[in-house]
């Protein structure tokens, strides 16, 4: 497998970060998946657009940002290339970190470049549970209050993960102040009266790029959407619930906290919507610009 890492080529096992990379120290970068599908980005502009917004509210490599996001661009579209992976499906991981420099909490001097690693990998798509749908538990939410960027800081997402592993569901979900708000990786939407419903874009939620192409495709389909929150003692009237991101794409929720979500199996609006993401997906494979 080929990555790359500050500007080589490389074979994964020839990849290493220094000791003193402040990702390492701080976790102080950003990440980005991206879903390839037949050697196709999808949604690639929206991925660098919120790249943009995390390098730029952490204020890494501010001065030249264009050519940096361009060069990301470039790069994933080449490790593609380079590890066969122009058929099929496959993710691209996105790290950009502030670089490396002796450990003090203040920015290092300037001038210190940014260490950029991107990685392409084989993805094969859990169909079972797209199908099936999966269970979830409810969390609290532990994390700061800037969960609009997408920051590499995840150890709450972690430690939520694990536990739901350990309760034998598939997921979490985040609860602040009695609001379900999101995932541990993926947005949350419910459906309540036949609306579709998800938490609105603000500092506790990741924009998800899915989130916002479910609400197109919504749209589209004339399906009633509201961006609003979707609070904690309500979620015993929903009719569907289901999460969304790059990766999973449309996973329907059968299960919360033990208890079926509506019929306990996938909703016809989550059916509805994966079909037509489906159908955005296969016109983007045929060369659609999505
Ligand atoms: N996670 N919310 C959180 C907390 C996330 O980490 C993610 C994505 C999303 C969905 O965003 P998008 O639709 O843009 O993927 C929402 C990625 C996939 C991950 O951490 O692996």
């Amino acid at each position: 497998m080929i990555v790359y890492l500050n500007g080589q080529y490389i074979p994964r096992r020839q990849a290493f970060i220094d000791v003193d990379d402040r990702g390492f120290l701080f976790a102080d970068g950003i990440y980005e998946v991206v879903h390839s599908y037949e050697g196709h980005l999808f949604q690639i502009d929206a991925h660098l657009q919120r790249m943009e917004h995390g390098l730029r509210s952490l204020r890494i490599a501010a001065d030249d940002l264009g050519s940096l996001l361009r060069s990301v661009r470039e790069v994933a579209e080449r490790l593609l290339v380079e590890n066969d992976l122009t058929s099929g499906e496959a993710t691209v991981y996105i790290q950009i970190t502030r670089g490396s420099a002796p450990r003090t909490h203040a920015f290092p001097p300037a001038g210190t470049p940014p260490t950029v690693y991107v990685a392409a990998t084989r993805y094969v798509p859990q169909r079972t549970q797209a199908e099936e749908g999966i269970a979830v538990i409810l969390v609290p939410d532990t994390r700061w209050v800037r969960c609009d960027i997408k920051s590499v800081a995840l150890l709450p997402n972690v430690l939520a993960r694990q536990r739901a592993i350990e309760a034998g569901v598939a997921d979490a979900v985040f609860v602040r102040d009695g609001v379900a708000l999101e995932g541990t990786s993926s947005n949350f939407f419910g459906v309540f009266d036949g609306k579709v419903v998800t938490a609105p874009k603000t500092n506790y939620i990741l924009p998800g790029i899915t989130r916002q192409v479910v609400l197109g495709l919504c749209a589209d389909l004339g399906v009633p959407v509201r961006e609003a929150p979707i609070l904690e003692h309500q979620l015993d009237e929903a009719e569907e619930l289901f999460l969304t991101s790059t990766i999973m794409e449309i996973r329907p929720i059968v299960r919360l906290n033990g208890r079926p979500v509506g019929t306990g199996a996938p909703g016809p609006v989550t059916r509805r919507i994966q079909k037509a993401f489906r159908e955005l997906v296969s016109d983007f494979k045929g060369g659609a610009s999505v």
